[in-house]
């Protein structure tokens, strides 16, 4: 399906890239959201350099199939039940990794997202964009820490790679769109930017989340290997846009934003770089960013400059813990 009249583009950096990754045997990758898209990507990336991929997907024909597609292709990859708009379904997700990985955890990639979505709640309250995109996230990661620091353990790092977008520019992070007022952060009204807002709020979230985990692994457990990471990838053609129009995006300003996007977007495998690099290059280091530099414009994944809010990141720890009622990272089991 195709909500664009710009033509689908082809990979320019990616074969490049690709051939600098080192192989992944014995390594265990874990990724949210790759049924399509960046996620689909990576998954197939880390499988092909030999790791064994975790895909966490939500159930349906899409996971099923993006699932065989990777079987086919000879890639150990599994696949976890993991609803992100249900922590009931994390927790689940988070317990089949715990009997999945006794090996522990190398890579836990938050990738999944969602993207423009009308002001919902979901059924735990949150708004849906936040939960899916960042406070579901922040839960998994809570609960699969210990398997984080076993992989850290026995093969000397292990990493926590978050997914945020050009388009966590725009405003300070707001303790209203982390509480439960799901469907009550501003509507759907004329002229329609409050859901791109709270899209804004979520990938901003993703960003401090990164830093905030980075600070406290400084902090708490500077021994133990585990790096926090975050990417993002830039205008890409992946299913995002599609499903932002199915699920109600189409306002003239959503068409407008979504056409802006589609205009410049890259290949989603050059969108998938950041990402692959903070999951799997060699040399990277805890509280780092990769992405495109230009603001709304594709690229190759570089290093980025740290954008840090240490009041912004301190709020968002202490928001998501409260509304995740998640066990804090260190914490004994
Ligand atoms: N494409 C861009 O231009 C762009 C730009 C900046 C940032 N990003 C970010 O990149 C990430 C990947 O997006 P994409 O562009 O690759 O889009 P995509 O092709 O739509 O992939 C998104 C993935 O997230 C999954 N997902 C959505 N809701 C979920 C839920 N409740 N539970 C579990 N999985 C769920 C989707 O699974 P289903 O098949 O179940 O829907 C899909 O696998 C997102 O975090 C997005 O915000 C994208």
């Amino acid at each position: 399906m195709s909500i664009s009249t710009h033509s689908v583009p082809l990979p320019r950096h990616y074969p490049e890239f690709v051939k600098t990754l080192p192989r992944l045997e014995g390594r265990t990758i874990a990724i949210t959201g790759c049924t399509s898209g960046t996620g689909l990507v990576a998954a197939r990336t880390c499988g092909e350099l030999g790791a064994r991929v975790l895909m966490l997907n939500r159930p349906s024909e899409r996971a099923d199939h993006a699932l065989a597609v990777l079987r086919e292709a000879g890639i150990n990859a599994v696949l976890v039940p993991c609803d992100l708009q249900r922590f009931e379904s994390v927790r689940a997700a988070a317990g089949a990794l715990e009997r999945t990985c006794p090996e522990g955890l190398d890579v836990l990639c938050n990738n999944a997202g969602v993207m423009g979505l009308p002001d919902r709640a979901t059924g735990d309250g949150y708004d849906i964009q936040m939960q899916t995109n960042h406070l579901s996230h922040f839960l998994l990661t809570s609960w699969v820490w210990p398997l984080l620091e076993a992989a850290a353990a026995a093969r000397k790092e292990a990493r926590v790679v978050n997914q945020s977008s050009g388009a966590r520019r725009g405003g300070p992070l707001r303790a209203d769109h982390l509480a439960a007022n799901g469907g009550k952060l501003g509507g759907d009204g004329f002229p329609g930017l409050d859901k791109w807002r709270r899209y804004q709020q979520s990938k901003l979230a993703n960003l401090l989340f990164t830093y905030a985990l980075h600070d406290r692994i400084s902090a708490e457990r500077p021994a133990s290997g585990v790096k926090s990471l975050c990417a993002h990838p830039g205008p890409t053609h992946s299913d995002l846009q599609v499903k932002t129009t199915r699920d109600g995006g189409t306002r003239l300003i959503d068409k407008l934003i979504l056409w802006r996007t589609l205009r410049v977007a890259q290949a989603v495998e050059d969108g998938a770089l950041g990402l692959l690099r903070a999951a799997c290059a060699p040399g990277v280091r805890s509280g780092e960013f990769y992405g495109p530099v230009g603001r709304g414009q594709p690229g190759p994944a570089e290093l980025l400059p740290p954008e840090r809010d240490p009041k912004a990141e301190r709020l968002l720890w202490d928001a998501s813990l409260s509304a995740t009622g998640g066990v804090d990272f260190f914490s004994p089991r």
